[in-house]
């Protein structure tokens, strides 16, 4: 089973090797639709991981440990703990720009996630926490600005991807839940039913921002991809006119 497993790694890396073309489609910078395809091929290809390439599983994507302060004024906080997303293999690029002047790209994606995780829920002026398990599903659409230069190795020209700012937007409202005896401990529990009627006249609000931090902190491992593949390949294996 290993054997047949790193033979198949083995096809797998030398496929890579022969054509960059397999992995990312060559394209015109001006060729949105070309250059769209292409990056949603290659998320896909990819999204187990390649580690020789230092290219990260994305489906499913686990964050080991994430806190989000979701109401400063109510002092809530969840802290996640073993988030496990799923569905960033099927990311539609929903915008494209890149600008060879500025050397800038935004580069927007939508997808179907189904995240589920621990989370530890603290009332911070009351000093109680509760532990449970969160749920959630929804459609999102992450969003990463980033600069690029270029390096030279071998007499050939190389992208550098420079740091990225990620945002996100939730698409209608998510799916949310938490696990029964989380859900039995909150409602048992006088403090956080005082914070209740304060949390509840702002959910969807919170809900969507809570989400947003998640999908943004997935999207560094989505972006980590598309700078580790620009180091492998030659400019020319992205673009045919750059
Ligand atoms: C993440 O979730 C997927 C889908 O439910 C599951 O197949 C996978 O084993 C999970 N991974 C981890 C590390 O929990
Ligand atoms: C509910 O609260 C009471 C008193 O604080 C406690 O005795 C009881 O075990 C709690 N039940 C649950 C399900 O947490």
């Amino acid at each position: 089973m290993a054997v047949y497993r790193s033979l198949i790694l083995l096809a797998f890396a030398s496929c890579v090797l022969s054509e960059g073309g397999t992995l990312f489609n060559p394209c015109s910078k001006n060729d949105i639709k070309c250059l769209s395809g292409a990056t949603e091929s290659f998320l896909e290809k990819t999204s187990n991981g390649f580690p020789d390439y230092k290219i990260k599983a994305i489906d499913p994507l686990i964050i080991p440990e994430l806190k989000v302060v979701v109401d400063e004024g109510l002092g809530l906080v969840f802290d996640f703990k073993n988030i496990n997303i799923t569905g960033l293999k099927k990311q539609q690029i929903s915008d494209f720009k890149m600008d060879t002047d500025k050397k800038s790209v935004v580069l927007k994606t939508k997808a179907v996630l189904n995240i589920v995780g621990d989370v530890k829920i603290e009332f911070a002026k009351q000093n109680k926490v509760f532990n449970g398990a969160y749920t959630a599903s929804t459609t999102a659409i992450g969003s990463s600005q980033y600069g690029y230069s270029f390096k030279k190795k071998d007499d050939k020209d190389y992208f550098v991807v420079g740091p990225e700012v990620n945002t996100c937007e939730i698409i209608g409202e998510p799916n949310v839940d938490i696990g029964d005896d989380l859900q039995k401990a909150l409602n048992n529990d006088s403090d956080a039913q005082a914070l209740k009627p304060g949390y509840e006249t702002n959910k969807v609000a919170l809900r969507k921002k809570t989400l947003c931090h998640i999908v943004e902190a997935a999207y560094v491992t989505v972006i980590h991809n598309i700078r580790a593949i620009a180091d492998i390949f030659p400019k020319e294996a992205f673009f045919t006119d750059i």
